[in-house]
């Protein structure tokens, strides 16, 4: 998709090095990275510089050529592949496409891991791309039919990123909303801000705005009178890990989101490509909850007046604070799950039909 007008991918390689758009510093500075070691790797993705769920599991694929790059012997290659899985625990992406990169280097000789590497972290950029077009294809069925039965804008809640900036392309949860603003269906976006980082408003807004599509900034808590009020008519989120019972992990907020859909009975989709898909964990509480720096609670970063970034303290300066990044939607509130194979209902019964398994 585009910035400043020009088409990107989230992440590249190019001239030896990876190379990534830093997002903790949009949307007011737009800064190309080089990662070249697998420790710049580990780093980008624990600081956020890429982060959501699918764009994690192709740095981390990305990752391991860099470190074959350093040292081909196997005992690096394994501990940087654990650095690289735990760099974020809840994404379950991160350990997928680890997972994916090693099987495919056994038996191969050791002159050519890195080639070997490097293709499969390509190939896993390329598939993704593949399936976030497809789930842009699939939801938008789903906001063609509200827009014929309104013949109106169509209003739609978003929270965190799960736009492109969070995968390779097109992203998940607005790969439909793109879809339907090619398609000439007026929709506009109600962007979470999603605090404490405050993804939303920093990225999902950005990158609506460099593709034109009408959006506007929320509180976390604005959603539920939105919905009171009929101004929502459905809701789409990403997830870092959605369980084969169709449990769904996302973004903290998500949750009393989704709640406040079931309430107003306004449809929650939950957009996602089958590589967050973790078909071992049967029990939610299983999963392992993030838990960031309570800095990213108590200090704001900005842009003053005089257009210098300034980060600052919020919060009474002995105060305690609790950052848990992700929560968990259980699936009876989960009207449908948004796949590249098509849309299925979040249950044990609706993934397995849908993915053969
Ligand atoms: O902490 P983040 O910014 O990595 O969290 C991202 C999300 O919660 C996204 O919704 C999720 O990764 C889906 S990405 C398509």
């Amino acid at each position: 998709m585009r910035i400043l007008g020009k088409e990107y991918r989230t992440i590249w390689y190019e001239n030896d090095v990876v190379k990534i758009i830093d997002q903790t510093k949009l949307p007011h500075n737009f800064i190309i990275k080089n990662l070249e070691t697998v420790d710049h790797a580990v780093n980008a993705i624990k600081s956020m510089e890429v982060r959501g769920a699918p764009l994690i599991g192709a740095t981390a694929a990305y990752g391991i050529a860099l470190a074959i790059k350093e040292n081909n012997d196997l005992k690096f290659i394994k501990k940087s592949s654990e650095e690289l899985v735990n760099a974020r625990p809840t994404a379950i992406n991160l350990q997928w496409a680890v997972h994916r990169i090693n099987n495919k280097l056994s038996f191969i000789k050791s002159e050519d891991l890195f080639d070997v590497a490097l293709k499969e972290a390509e190939e896993i950029c390329n598939e993704d791309i593949n399936f976030c077009k497809n789930i842009g294809l699939e939801g938008l069925k789903i906001i063609e039919k509200i827009y014929e039965e309104k013949k109106n804008t169509v209003n739609i809640l978003t929270h965190c990123n799960a736009g492109w900036l969070a995968t390779i392309n097109w992203g998940t949860a607005t790969s439909p909303i793109y879809h339907a603003h090619k398609k000439g269906i007026p929709v506009h976006v109600w962007v979470d801000e999603t605090r404490p980082r405050n993804q939303g408003a920093n990225l999902t807004s950005f990158e609506l705005n460099e593709e034109g599509i009408p959006n506007t900034i929320i509180t976390d808590n604005t959603g539920g009178i939105l919905m009171q009020r009929g101004e929502v008519d459905m809701c789409i989120v990403g997830t870092d890990r959605t369980l084969s019972t169709g449990d769904v992990c996302n973004k903290i907020g998500t949750y009393l989101k989704a709640l406040a859909a079931h309430d107003n009975n306004v449809p929650f989709y939950v957009a996602l490509p089958s590589s967050t898909i973790d078909w071992e964990t049967k029990d939610y509480n299983k999963i392992p909850i993030e838990e960031r720096n309570s800095e990213e609670l108590s200090h704001i970063e900005g842009k003053d007046e005089k257009n210098n970034i300034k980060k600052v303290l919020i919060y009474p300066e002995n105060s305690k604070s609790m950052n848990l990044a992700f929560d968990i939607t259980p699936a009876k509130y989960v009207t449908g799950l948004i796949t590249e194979k098509g849309i299925c209902q979040a249950s044990a019964v609706g993934l397995k039909q849908m993915f053969n398994r």
